[in-house]
């Protein structure tokens, strides 16, 4: 018989949230999204990550200034067509490239090491996991790690704390949902097992 708990029940029920309902991640809740990001595994126990959560709209709005214009400045028109794609949707107006999450942790790690995405995507999933499993939605934001060496982007950045030789690998935006994100399909064909 196929196993089911509550820890797979939450794996397969979390969606990217594109749309976020009003109000706001509470103290407790970010706690513990936070306490889920630096439990996660490290290479050699590194922990050299750095979770930034912003949860003040001013700031947030600055941010997507920021990135609005660090994708005209950075962005060349010969990139490839996702990253064109979404310059092209900077311009537009209403743009928001967390989706107005009231929260956005930014996880950014030191320089010089190997591991640094790997560590940063494994503890962001831990905090996928955790808004799920606190009724929150949750979505991976791809546009500072694009924009990580934008001038502009690094400066606003480093005002919020984060050092100016971190990489910035992802990040997530959180807040509540109050409705159903359809999960598209996983594909066939991408397990092997030999037994
Ligand atoms: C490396 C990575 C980058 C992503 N970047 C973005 C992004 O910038 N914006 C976004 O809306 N979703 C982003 N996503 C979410 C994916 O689009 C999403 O996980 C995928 O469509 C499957 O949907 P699901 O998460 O609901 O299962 C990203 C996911 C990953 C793993």
């Amino acid at each position: 018989m196929a196993i089911d708990n509550e820890v797979l029940r939450v794996i397969r029920a979390r969606r990217s949230a594109r749309i976020f309902a009003e109000g706001q991640v509470s103290p407790e809740q970010l706690d513990a999204l936070l306490e889920a990001a630096v439990w996660a595994p490290s290479g050699s126990n590194s922990q050299s990550w750095l979770f930034t959560a912003i949860q003040n709209r001013e700031v947030l709005e600055k941010l997507n200034d920021v990135v609005r214009e660090g994708f005209e400045r950075y962005v060349p028109e010969d990139d490839y067509p996702g990253k064109l794609g979404a310059k092209e949707r900077a311009k537009q107006e209403g743009f928001n490239f967390c989706y107005h999450a009231p929260t956005l942790i930014i996880a950014s790690n030191r320089p010089n090491y190997e591991n640094a995405m790997a560590d940063c995507a494994l503890a962001l999933e831990n905090i996928f996991l955790a808004a799920q499993s606190m009724g929150l939605g949750s979505c991976y934001i791809n546009q500072l790690y694009w924009l990580r060496r934008d001038e502009g982007v690094r400066e606003y950045l480093s005002s919020l704390g984060i050092p100016r030789e971190h990489v910035i690998c992802s990040a997530a935006a959180v807040g509540p949902v109050d409705r159903d994100f359809p999960a598209p399909p996983r594909k066939d064909g991408t397990v092997n097992i030999i037994r």
